[in-house]
């Protein structure tokens, strides 16, 4: 099975690096096929998502991917900077649905901002629709010189829409998910404001009638980042649309303790992923060793389990990380009084460890 490598910017290689180590510890021989993609695609090739990495990425069974983006590519024209990579993956290939599962492990309650009785035993799945919303709609840009400079503008814009199989598509993608856990799915919108939203409600809803064995809730977009810190525990499943779906994700990623922890799987209609961090590329901390790799080792493991019909391997590799958590060894995101502060590499290899 071929694996396509896409490590990015920032701590992106650092954190692949690890992710790659512990896939390379299964002894399953996967073939690891590197490429540029991000500002390191840029400044090798121009683009940072050449044809040779997409095309990679099309051959390959699946995608492991680390992250892209640096502030010194802010000031290149929209087309060329990091961001465009991940995007034009997610719509190349057609990865509709965004699995971010946010889980507080035991032994990092303590971790979250939140006070340990919210979070504790907190397991909740975000479904995001990832190729859609105001992220793709057109028309976009900016009035009087679309390519010029910022300053003088008039005035910018950006479309939010949604189409009738867009919204379907991943309304069953969630209650199918829902199906497999407690049967409980909640749908974000702003449906008080936007038509788009009072347009997604409506489709949901009508899907619901496909899932009468799923209780369905509709939520406001702010009132859900108000009860996500409120009684986080109140959630299960969560769909929502691209936008939405990209902030609440982040909202409930720190209430696991750290963003660093939060892995996601990016699925087509085939079953085809791309498996990555929910985190950035976090430019200010990279290079100095001191990245948590676990959100991208954990977004292997959704891989093997996903795209690669490997659950049992899948599992090993959750297990591992549980048992060095438990050993006390921490990053600097998620390390507290007590637990002992590790680095990038050394967490790696210690899942490695506990692999073998
Ligand atoms: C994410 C990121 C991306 C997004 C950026 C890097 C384009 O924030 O995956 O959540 O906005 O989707
Ligand atoms: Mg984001």
């Amino acid at each position: 099975m071929k694996i396509a490598v896409l490590a990015g910017d920032g701590i992106g290689p650092e954190i692949v690096a690890e992710a790659t180590k512990v896939l390379v510890a299964l002894d399953e021989h996967f073939e690891l096929e590197p490429a540029l993609v991000g500002g390191a695609a840029y400044e090798a090739h121009g683009h940072p998502l050449p044809d040779a990495t997409l095309n990679l990425a099309r051959a390959a069974d699946a995608v492991l991917f680390g992250a892209v983006g640096d502030w010194k590519f802010d000031k290149l024209e929209r087309a060329l900077r990091p961001e465009q990579a991940i995007l034009g993956l997610r719509k190349n290939l057609g990865l509709f649905a965004n699995f971010r599962p946010a889980i507080c492990y035991e032994q990092l309650t303590h971790a979250s901002s939140l006070k340990p009785e919210l979070v504790a035993g907190l397991d909740i799945l975000i479904v995001r629709e990832l190729t859609g919303d105001i992220y793709f709609g057109q028309p976009r840009g900016r009035r009087a010189a679309p390519d010029g400079p910022f300053a003088g503008q008039p005035e910018a814009f950006d479309t939010m829409r949604y189409s009738r199989p867009e919204i379907e598509r991943i309304a069953h993608v969630a209650f199918q998910a829902a199906r497999k856990r407690s049967r409980k799915l909640t749908s974000v919108d702003k449906a008080n404001v936007l038509e788009t939203f009072q347009f997604w409600k409506d489709v949901v809803t009508e899907v619901h009638a496909q899932y009468p064995d799923v209780e369905l809730e509709h939520m406001y977009v702010d009132n859900a980042a108000m009860q996500l810190v409120r009684a986080p525990k109140k959630f299960d499943v969560v769909v929502t649309g691209n936008m939405f779906g990209d902030i609440l994700s982040d909202e409930a990623s720190m209430l696991t303790g750290s963003i660093g922890m939060l892995p996601s799987a990016s699925l087509n209609e085939r079953g085809f992923g791309l498996y990555e961090p929910s985190h950035g590329s976090a430019p200010d901390i990279a290079g100095k060793g001191i990245a948590n790799p676990l959100a991208t080792i954990l977004s292997a493991a959704m891989m093997l389990r996903y795209s690669l019909g490997k659950a049992e391997q899948a599992d090993r590799i959750d297990a591992a990380v549980q048992r060095v958590l438990a050993r006390g060894l921490r990053t600097a995101d998620i390390w507290s009084e007590g637990t002992s502060r590790v680095g990038t590499v050394q967490m790696g290899d210690a899942v490695v460890a506990e692999l073998r």
